[in-house]
């Protein structure tokens, strides 16, 4: 990936009206940053239809929150992939903590997630990252490589496929405190290894990078995309208001 990426998770927070306010604003206001970075902002599913309407989707693109393993069907409540396609979703967030948390969902579920997001031609965002407990226990990279190992096995990684995955710190998230530059440079690379060993050429090829998320804001973004091996960074809190996703974006490039 040549470009830094800097993707924006609304989560459940703004109503349809706000996120087609906010996508405005943004793809007002970014204008001159469209070659330098690659900008995705992910709204919740009821917003997804008309914040499309609000961006040229070769400039801005839009991401989804989730997706479900199968196509279409008796599914009650969930959201195809194929669905996503045909609205010009470019990218997927997948097995974010919260759904871990809330939701109960597994690194088996995720795996099945990332398979038919690829089908149809998203970009996988796979979470990843450890509790406090299991840090505070020593146990961080080996839940990491637990998570990456189950989520990905036995996926290929096809001609035109990409994959990114996010370190997130899970107690970072929301916090205000992110962790240290160097602590997430040291896990993204651990991420990397990982990647490669899953992969092998196609994590050779650029078709899988690493971003960081948790508690990015204006201030310390830079300090996260000065790393070689962070391409790019997953905002939540500070991407909900335009003039400070606005800033955040400005002092990437
Ligand atoms: P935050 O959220 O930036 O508010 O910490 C990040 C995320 O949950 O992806």
């Amino acid at each position: 990936m040549e470009k830094k990426i800097i993707i924006a998770n609304w989560k459940m927070n703004l109503s349809v009206e706000e996120s087609c306010s906010l996508a405005h604003a943004i793809f007002a206001g970014a204008a001159e940053f469209f070659t330098k970075t690659e900008i995705v902002l992910c709204p919740s599913f009821e917003a997804l239809a008309i914040v499309s309407k609000e961006l040229d989707d070769s400039k801005i693109f839009l991401g989804s929150q989730d997706c479900f393993w199968e196509d279409k069907g008796a599914f009650t409540g969930e959201v195809s992939p194929k669905f996503l396609h045909e609205m010009g979703v470019k990218y997927v967030i997948l097995g974010h903590s919260e759904r871990r948390q809330f939701l109960n969902e597994t690194n088996a579920q995720i795996n099945k997630k990332i398979r038919n997001a690829l089908k149809y031609n998203l970009i996988p965002i796979l979470c990843v990252g450890e509790t406090f407990e299991e840090r505070q226990e020593g146990h961080k990279d080996f839940v990491i490589m637990k998570q990456l190992e189950e989520c990905l096995e036995g996926i290929k990684l096809l001609e035109n496929d990409q994959l990114l995955v996010a370190y997130e710190p899970v107690w970072v998230i929301g916090s205000g405190q992110a962790v240290l530059p160097e602590e997430a440079e040291h896990t993204s690379q651990v991420i990397q290894q990982a990647l490669l060993d899953l992969f092998g050429s196609e994590a050779k090829a650029q078709k899988t990078a690493v971003i960081y998320g948790g508690s990015v804001n204006e201030n310390n973004l830079k300090s996260f995309l000065d790393s070689l091996s962070i391409s790019g960074v997953l905002v939540g809190a500070a991407s909900l208001d335009a003039k400070r996703f606005l800033s955040l974006i400005k002092s990437a490039v």
